[in-house]
């Protein structure tokens, strides 16, 4: 049996779900506070049913002893079945191919639930950090000293709250590889001394943190034979870069590069803008470039207020205050450039909250923004090859009620021709998702319970919203599609989800899974109801969503899809499985990211546990008698959220990303919540996971 978690106080005020009051602030400027800001009538789909490191820092399991919440998780191990056969291999090294017969079963112990201050892995596994926040990229760099910090010095470091971790490998032995990773926000309380307000900063600080933003790009090498790595040193380090939102250029692409829209006073064409803006997730494409999701850009701009009355709607259905210059989580970045401030130039939000393309094999390269995938606030997006040789980017944009997306490109992709497919986002047919569940209305009560055929699920329709530059939504343009694209979304009907997160297609069965992170406003109030795919009212824990295109066909425009796991303390009985023996489950909630290992298992990382754990990265097979064994591999320090995950294609390392440990209200640089990884105050910081008999992570 297993015990009831017990759930510890928070340590700082809560926010939203499990989050701390700081993340809050900081992570999308206080959004659960503020309207939702998906207004739109378009049916839910009830109403479409009813129609239709340092060894420091790290603990091993078996060292957390007593310190545990006490929640009991099982280590049974039976086999899995083989994999089923892949239908679009992935091509490249690292990023993952299917291993031919590797069975899937999950050998490691599960961790229990905790609240250390510490990265807890299981026994057999060590784990070390990779890179930390400050630590040199280019090369020259100085070491971080947060006393002595400046933008210059920043922009030569490794950046703050890193989120996406990429692998592209380099050469072909397997021995040097490039880590490219995302740097979502900043901390401002814990990375400045004496911090008193936002207000109060410096214009140096507020660029310090400019420069904290972006993305890195670090070439790594294999430590020895094992599955540990390391940023490689001795010798010239040619494809080191820092690209930051203080000051990269990057060049738009697409049918709605040079539009009205993008221009502003310092672009006049609408060709480049300066900058990435909270890089949340993001994936590795088969060509090995790596994309990364413009998120949560809202809250780095006030003047909405001001801006021309027309354009109200269009700022504030992205969360954007219309009505106060300094809404929630304004970082007061226009008082170090005014482009920021939208009463003096309204079009400068346009320019953020697209997919980059950076190619970390080109370091003179400017990154792209590729308009043709739509404008949102993009969590993130995964490439498939499919199998008709277009290429389809899944896509969630993360905010409660809003939509799921898929782009098929016009081109195909052809293997070895990298020119080529670096062309490959620039031109094709944008979609968004509408679903139908197969179970009568009546029977989604609400409570999490299962309608009478035993499972969530149903069939959708990918609409298509504009292709090229024809727009097929009607009093939109192409132009206005893409750059609009939620408004688009609304005049189609999209179904209104619970906060789409990664969105990943698996590379063994070419089925994609969504993690759907939680909506506390779901069923509450005037908001939608509940509908088959979104089952729970106040939904704390959120669920995972599975889509099979028809045919197997990634460019299908119809689907089936079901809910493989509701997450939640398995005691719970709105949680689910899969159908799994819940008393040999580990408990998870607020799944934000997902990745597969080669034989296809499905990695799923947490944001915002909202059972009193720390937030953690745990593992499944999908597929087989083993789907829905869902086991607890890692947790991450107090106050930290678990991101990344990437798992190498030869399966020998887990890359984490530890994001914001020691974001909890009241922490200080001086007086911080944590002091991993070092010792003396938090670091955001990538970390590498090896099983020390060198078998495959995992299994
Ligand atoms: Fe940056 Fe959607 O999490
Ligand atoms: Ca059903
Ligand atoms: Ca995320
Ligand atoms: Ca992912």
């Amino acid at each position: 049996m297993t015990e009831r978690p017990r759930l510890l106080p928070l340590l700082g005020p809560a926010g939203h779900s499990g989050r701390d009051a700081m993340t809050c602030l900081y992570r999308c400027g206080n959004a659960c506070d503020h309207p939702v800001p998906n207004e739109s009538g378009n049916p839910y789909l009830g109403d479409v049913v009813s129609d239709g490191m340092t060894r420091r820092g790290v603990v091993r399991a078996g060292a957390v002893g007593a310190l545990v919440l006490g929640i009991a998780a099982a280590a049974g191990t039976p086999a899995a079945a083989a994999p089923a056969a892949s239908s679009a291999p992935v091509p490249g090294l690292l990023p993952q191919t299917p291993a031919k017969g590797r069975a899937g079963a999950l050998t490691f112990k599960p961790i229990p639930p905790n609240k250390l201050d510490n990265l807890v892995v299981p026994n057999g596994y060590d784990t070390a950090v990779v890179l930390r926040w400050g630590d040199p990229v280019l090369p020259g760099a100085p070491a971080l000293d947060v006393r002595r910090q400046t933008a210059e010095r920043q922009s030569a470091q490794f950046g703050y709250n890193n989120d996406f971790v990429g692998v592209v490998p380099l050469g072909r032995d397997g021995r040097r590889a490039l880590l490219v990773v995302n740097h979502e926000y900043t901390n401002e309380e814990l990375m400045f001394p004496g911090f008193t307000t936002l207000e109060a900063m410096t214009v140096d600080q507020i660029k310090v943190a400019m420069a904290a933003h972006g993305l890195s790009v670090v070439e790594l090498e294999r430590v020895g034979g094992t599955g540990q790595w390391r940023p490689a040193r001795g010798r010239h380090l040619p494809y080191n870069r820092r690209i930051t939102a203080l000051a990269t250029p990057f060049a738009f692409t697409g049918p709605a590069a040079g539009s009205a829209w993008l221009r502003t006073a310092a672009d006049p064409k609408g060709a480049s803008a300066i900058g990435t803006l909270n890089n949340c997730s993001g994936g590795v494409t088969p060509w090995g470039t790596v994309l990364s999701g413009e998120e949560n850009f809202n809250q780095y701009f006030v003047g909405g207020d001001q801006a021309p009355e027309d354009l109200k709607p269009k700022l504030a259905r992205y969360g954007i205050s219309t009505t106060a210059r300094h809404p929630g989580g304004s970082r007061r970045w226009e008082r170090a450039q005014e482009r920021f401030d939208l009463a003096k130039h309204p079009n400068e939000a346009h320019r953020f909250g697209w997919v980059v393309e950076v190619d970390p094999l080109d370091p003179q390269g400017r990154p792209r923004k590729h308009t043709a995938l739509g404008r949102l606030k993009h969590e993130g997006a995964n490439v498939i090859v499919g199998r008709t040789g277009h290429v389809v980017a899944y896509m969630g944009d993360d905010e409660r009620f809003d939509y799921l997306y898929k782009f098929v490109s016009a081109k195909k992709f052809i293997p070895g021709n990298r020119r080529h497919n670096l062309t490959l986002l620039e031109s094709g047919t944008l979609y968004v998702a509408k679903l139908s569940g197969d179970s009568p209305a009546a029977e989604i009560d609400g409570s999490g319970k299962l309608p009478a055929d035993g499972v969530f699920d149903g069939t959708g329709t990918w609409i298509k919203l504009v292709s090229g530059n024809r727009s097929y939504v009607p009093g939109m343009s192409a132009a206005d599609v893409l750059t609009f694209t939620r408004l688009a979304g609304d005049a189609v009907g999209a179904t209104k989800m619970d906060r789409p997160e990664d969105v990943q297609p698996s590379p063994v069965t070419g089925k994609i899974y969504a993690a759907l992170t939680n909506n506390s406003n779901r069923g509450v109030g005037a908001n939608p109801g509940v509908d088959e795919a979104n089952p729970r009212i106040g939904n704390k824990h959120g669920q995972i969503f599975e889509i099979t295109e028809d045919r197997g066909d990634h460019t299908a425009e119809t689907f089936t899809w079901s809910l493989p796991i509701v997450c939640g303390d398995p005691a719970d009985p709105s949680t689910y499985f899969a159908g799994y023996d819940k008393s040999a489950v580990s408990p998870i909630s607020c799944p934000d990211n997902v990745a597969f290992d080669s034989a296809g298992n499905l990695w799923i990382s947490t944001d915002g546990n909202a059972l009193g754990s720390n937030d953690g990265l745990f593992a499944t097979a999908i597929e087989g008698p083993e789907r829905g064994h869902l086991k607890q591999f890692l947790t991450v320090p107090l106050g930290a959220e678990t991101c990344g995950p990437f798992i190498t294609g030869d399966d020998r390392s887990v890359f984490t990303a530890v994001q914001h440990p020691g974001e909890i209200t009241g922490a200080s640089l001086e007086k911080p919540a944590s002091t991993w990884p070092d010792g003396d105050f938090a670091k955001p910081a990538v970390v590498v996971t090896w099983r020390l008999d060198g078998g495959p992570v995992g299994s």
